[in-house]
């Protein structure tokens, strides 16, 4: 169960927004839009292993994000899922190449072996590449959206993925390896760029497809920019609070690679004081929208309660 402050409302206010529900409403069909999109076919091989890692069931977070303000801005489900399936293939290609033995050697990710471990380094390589290219494809062959909104949403993936967002943010990130004296400065470079930049696309290309406002396609950066950070922070404070089991991943893996986090250089308690602070900046963005930013808000929270 998800807990969200909206449980306590008191009576007379609006109603409770149950959040576990609507994640796991959204999760559904975000599954079975990636499940269609992705048939196996020939080569049997490189489609079996993009979907080996993409249907390895992660929360999901990135589409539901790209659906929620998709629908905060006016649009329907229709509109904005191809975007919210190319988010997640993004996502995952971008996981498989970060586990490969160039970059994080790592065996495990979602309490699978990791596509190298299963398909080899060359598949692996070649499914990231095929999910990459396929999520333009799938963005740019979306129904009863303008291709104005479509042109946009491509454009702004394209710079979250580039070296400006993810490919520059593992860049430092590789450099900052084994360095446990590097800056905050640098640290908020790494992350706002390797885990940010999608996360914001995710919430502005929503925005962008139900046609918002400039104005409002800033408030929903600023709310994706503080939900980013703190969305990190947590992830830094769970490698070192929770056990691999349970993370489906290696943990302890920053401590042992002598990485520099946020609890590194804050303590864990500052680090949890900062993230919420991220969380509550991210909440006063959405109070423009009223009721129907209930979505955006309960995810603001769900971000700093997770335990996993
Ligand atoms: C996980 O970080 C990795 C990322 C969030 C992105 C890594 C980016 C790349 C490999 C570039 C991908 C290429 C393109 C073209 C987008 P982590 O290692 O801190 O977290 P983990 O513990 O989950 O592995
Ligand atoms: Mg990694």
């Amino acid at each position: 169960m998800v807990a969200t402050d909206d449980r306590h409302s008191p009576q007379g206010e609006s109603p409770t927004f149950d959040l576990s529900a609507y994640l796991a409403q959204r999760q559904a069909l975000v599954e079975a839009a990636l499940e269609r999109a992705v048939p196996i076919t020939y080569p049997e091989k490189i489609y079996e292993a993009m979907r080996y890692s993409l249907m390895a069931g992660g929360k999901r977070l990135r589409p539901i994000l790209c659906l929620a303000t998709c629908e905060l801005g006016g649009g329907t489900l229709e509109m904005a899922m191809p975007t919210a399936c190319a988010l997640e293939m993004i996502h995952t290609m971008s996981l498989i190449h970060d586990d490969l033995p160039a970059m994080d050697n790592d065996d495990y990710r979602r309490g699978k072996l990791t596509n190298h471990k299963v398909y080899g380094e060359d598949i692996a390589i070649l499914a990231g590449d095929g999910l990459l290219a396929y999520a333009f494809e799938v963005v740019a062959e979306t129904k009863n959206v303008p291709p104005e909104r479509l042109l946009q949403v491509i454009a702004r993936l394209g710079r979250a993925v580039s070296a400006a967002g993810l490919v520059g943010g593992q860049v430092v990130d590789l450099e900052s390896e084994g360095k446990a004296d590097i800056t905050l400065e640098t640290l908020n470079f790494i992350h706002t760029h390797k885990t940010g930049a999608l996360l914001e696309a995710c919430v502005v290309c929503g925005g962008i497809i139900a046609g918002v406002s400039s104005t409002d396609l800033q408030r929903l950066s600023r709310y994706a920019e503080n939900i980013g950070l703190a969305f990190q922070i947590i992830d830094d404070i769970l490698d070192i609070t929770v056990s691999s089991e349970k993370l489906g991943k290696t943990a302890g893996k920053d401590l042992q690679a002598k990485k520099a986090t946020y609890p590194s250089l804050w303590g864990l308690e500052q680090s949890k004081q900062k993230a919420q602070q991220l969380v509550d900046a991210a909440k006063a963005e959405m109070a423009h929208f009223g009721e129907k930013s209930r979505p955006l808000q309960a995810i603001a929270d769900y971000i700093t309660n997770r335990s996993y």
